[in-house]
């Protein structure tokens, strides 16, 4: 049988003559080689042996729709675009959401422009993230959006934890965290149909700082953001996206389910935290009591005034605040 892709036929495991490529590829033992050379200039390691062959390193760790595709169960759903860089995915994603269909994800390596929430740049290095957005048409009211942002969160926990050792953890409403620093941000967009109340369209964004970055962070992220993991290991960013957009999609599908709010609530790192609650410049003490059924955050301020908060800034307080 021909295939058509030389990352379906390169193995780890084993080393594969060029002619049983060609023959594989049904292409002439020079296109071969210059496959193996397009995917080394795309991150590939792979080794190469005269008269036994060519074998791909097992330290790989590259993003590419095959790479991904190899871990993906949810084989017809995704639509993958994948960019060695791009300013941003958001961006690219809205500007193209009309005459684009739904679930087509861009992901990439790195992001010259990362946009984070309330006008944020979201720091994008190459090579140790993922930074993906997947664009959905929702048949939801505009007051349920929130559901797609937490179903991305639950989704995002489930994947670092079924791919790796490390605890993940909600800080409410949408950033992701490993051992007490953020790992992941989620910021997510969307066209309203004034008519409807629902959307046009809706653009979920996520970005996994999935290992250190190489020179460290910026110094105002020092202290707040953190990685996953902090060494590299074969694939993990491909079996992290491909987990990614199972879960999510798994969740998606029912995105109304009581269950996961309560999956939600486990995760969520403020429930009886001492915490401040941000309103413009001021901030306001308060303890987080609970988690709503609509993933609003029920505070109590100090003077006993109990409030849900249904968006906006809150953040831990110091032992000593
Ligand atoms: C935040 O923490 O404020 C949200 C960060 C969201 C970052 C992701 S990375 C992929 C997508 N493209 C962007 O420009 N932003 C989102």
């Amino acid at each position: 049988m021909k295939t058509k892709n030389i990352e379906c036929i390169l193995s780890e495991d084993t080393f594969i003559s060029g002619q049983e490529i060609a023959n594989s590829l049904g292409v002439s033992r020079n296109a071969v080689w210059k496959m193996i050379n397009r995917l080394k200039a795309n991150g590939y390691e792979i080794e190469a042996v005269p008269k036994k062959g060519y074998r791909l390193c097992s330290n790989n760790d590259v993003i590419t729709e095959t790479s991904i595709r190899k871990y993906l169960k949810d084989e017809n759903r995704y639509r993958l675009e994948v960019f060695p860089e791009i300013d941003s995915t958001n961006t690219y994603l809205k500007k193209n959401a009309e005459h684009s269909p739904s679930w087509l994800t861009i992901i990439s390596g790195t992001q010259t422009n990362g946009r984070g929430r309330l006008g944020r740049s979201f720091y994008s290095p190459s090579d140790t993230g993922i930074y993906l957005s997947i664009l959905l048409r929702p048949n939801m009211s505009a007051d349920k959006a929130v559901q797609i942002t937490t179903t991305a969160g639950l989704a995002a926990c489930r994947a670092i934890e079924k791919c790796t050792n490390s605890v993940a953890k909600i800080k409410w409403v949408n950033d992701i965290f490993v051992d007490n620093l953020k790992v992941c941000g989620i910021l997510t967009e969307g066209s309203l149909d004034l008519e409807s109340n629902g959307f046009d369209w809706v653009v979920l964004g996520i970005g996994f700082n999935v290992y250190p970055p190489e020179g460290g962070y910026p110094p105002e992220l020092e202290g707040i953001a953190g990685a996953i993991v902090n060494e590299r290991e074969p694939n993990l960013r491909a079996r992290l996206i491909a987990a990614f957009l199972d879960a999510f999609a798994m969740l998606y599908d029912d995105i109304s389910n009581p269950q996961h709010v309560e999956e939600y609530k486990k995760k969520c790192l403020l429930i009886n935290k001492r915490i401040h609650v941000c309103h413009d410049s001021e901030k306001k003490a308060a303890v987080a009591l609970d988690i709503d059924k609509n993933y609003g955050l029920v505070v109590q301020y100090e003077n006993g005034n109990i409030e849900t908060l249904n968006s906006g800034e809150v953040s831990i307080r110091e032992r000593t605040e």
